[in-house]
């Protein structure tokens, strides 16, 4: 037999192969830092102000070493001294030491130069210049009715798509650089358009519109990943958000300037609402709690909840500080904002209401304009609708194919929209859970728009 191919002199061979190509920092410094090292050196982090997550934080090093790269000098590198035993404390600290190869690679990026080889589409993606063409229907996790009724804004794949609200059609389409909105709220004057976003791994974005020019009067970046649903003000000035880097901050919409950034969360930060008096906000995540926070500063006051599973839903009824929390553990809970007294370990004295338990996790909830009603959606395809007061429910709302991310009640009251996972938004009647209305929110290719 002939031997065509022998194994070890080809592993070899790819070795020097990969051996001979330069490290890429983007495509395999910055995971491994990712994984060993974010944790702790990242901009919300309290337990180091040396920031590893961006290129231009390793530049500018931590307060005891300086910058974390010599460039061409690993051994002169407080970056690669501080996994391969040279200095103290040994990183990453308090962990099993980082495997070999990457604090090879570690040193071998810096021996060549430590160059930032970031694509300029992932330092600045760019609004696309047409709009984004769809074989099929995008996932869905935002949506916003305007206050006086007649759009209904839908998140699309780097667009917002406005709508009439009764579904019969397309009022414009905004193009941007977010590949996902997460959440979407007018002002409360109507004038703007406030959407939350950006692309997994990549970035954070805040977009600001003008309603009426439909213009995208502006862009705020923040974070490297995503960021997740936010609230706009009762005075319509202000954003407040969370991200997946456990902080919670809130943007200035006239200028883009960011107030304040809180770390008092510890994991991802998933969904913000206002109080009423826009003075507070609270907060939920997966670390299971729903926490006040003060609008102004984002310092933290108390915990709103007792703590319980990872909580992916908030909203705030409409006319009292209620909180309806929900998540993990599929129960809906109602809570008062504040509590009248200092909280005591495994206090739950502010829980006014438990609801049903759901048949899933629980991702979406909405009150109705009046505060009477409530609205639950999430991996069970159904969308109940409950009487706030005693818990009753007094609607289904049937049809979807996969999970409902996002649900919104009509200014009027009289109806529900609901979408998600499978790309159809829906509109019922709130009052008996009957559809009304089922709609594609963009063009897909095919020319298909009525959904059955
Ligand atoms: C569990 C938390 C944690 C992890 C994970 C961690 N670090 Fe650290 N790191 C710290 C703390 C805390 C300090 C400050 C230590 C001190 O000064 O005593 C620090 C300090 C440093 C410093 C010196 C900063 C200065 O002030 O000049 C470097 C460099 C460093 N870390 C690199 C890394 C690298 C590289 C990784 C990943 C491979 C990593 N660290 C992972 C917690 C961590």
């Amino acid at each position: 037999m002939k031997r065509l191919f022998c194994p070890a002199a080809a592993a070899l061979l790819a070795a020097l192969a990969q051996a001979a190509a330069p490290v890429s920092y983007y495509n395999e410094v910055r995971p491994v830092i990712q994984r060993y090292c974010s944790g702790c050196h990242q901009p919300a982090s309290k337990m180091s102000d040396l920031v590893l997550t961006e290129y231009t934080g390793i530049l500018k090093g931590g307060k005891k070493h300086g910058s974390a790269i010599a460039k061409g000098a690993p051994d002169t590198s407080p970056l690669v001294r501080s996994v391969n035993g040279a200095l103290e404390p040994r990183m990453p600290l308090g962990g099993p030491n980082l495997p070999d190869e990457a604090v090879e690679l570690l040193a071998r990026w810096v021996r060549e130069g430590a160059e930032d080889d970031t694509p300029a589409e992932a330092r600045a993606p760019q609004v696309p210049k047409e709009p984004p063409s769809y074989t099929q229907p995008p996932v869905i996790t935002g949506m916003a009715f305007s206050p006086d009724g007649r759009t209904l804004a839908v998140g699309g794949f780097k667009e917002i798509v406005l709508h009439k609200a009764d579904g019969s059609g397309i009022q414009a389409r905004l193009l941007g650089r977010s590949d996902k909105i997460h959440s979407l709220s007018f002002t409360p004057d109507g004038a703007l358009l406030v959407a939350v976003g950006g692309t997994p791994a990549r970035f954070g974005e805040i977009q600001v519109w003008d309603v009426a020019s439909r213009k995208q009067i502006r862009s705020v970046t923040a974070t490297a990943d995503t960021l997740f649903a936010g609230d706009v003000s009762p005075d319509g000035k202000r954003v407040a958000f969370g991200a997946a880097d456990k902080t919670v901050r809130a943007v200035e919409l006239e200028t883009g300037k960011e107030l304040f950034k809180a770390g008092h969360h510890e994991d991802w930060v998933l969904q913000t609402v206002y109080g009423i008096d826009g003075k507070r906000i609270v907060s939920v995540g997966r670390d299971r709690a729903a926490r006040l926070a003060d609008a102004e500063s984002g310092a933290f006051r108390e915990n709103v909840n007792l703590l319980r599973e990872k909580l992916y839903a908030v909203a705030r009824h409409p006319r009292r500080d209620y909180i309806l929390i929900g998540g993990e553990d599929r129960v809906p809970y109602l809570y008062t904002m504040d509590r009248p007294r200092a909280l005591k370990i495994a206090d739950d004295s502010t829980l006014i209401h438990k609801f049903e338990e759901q048949e899933g996790k629980i991702f979406a909830l909405a009150f109705s304009p009046d505060g009477a009603r409530i609205a639950v959606g999430g991996i069970a395809s159904e969308a109940p609708i409950y009487d706030t007061e005693s818990g009753r429910r007094v609607a289904a709302c049937k049809g979807h194919s996969g999970g409902i991310f996002t649900i919104a009640f009509h200014p009027g009251g009289k109806q529900l929209a609901t979408a998600g996972f499978d790309g159809v938004v829906r509109l019922y009647d709130a009052a008996s859970g009957k559809e009304q209305k089922a709609f594609i929110p963009v063009p897909l290719e095919n020319g298909e728009r009525e959904a059955e």
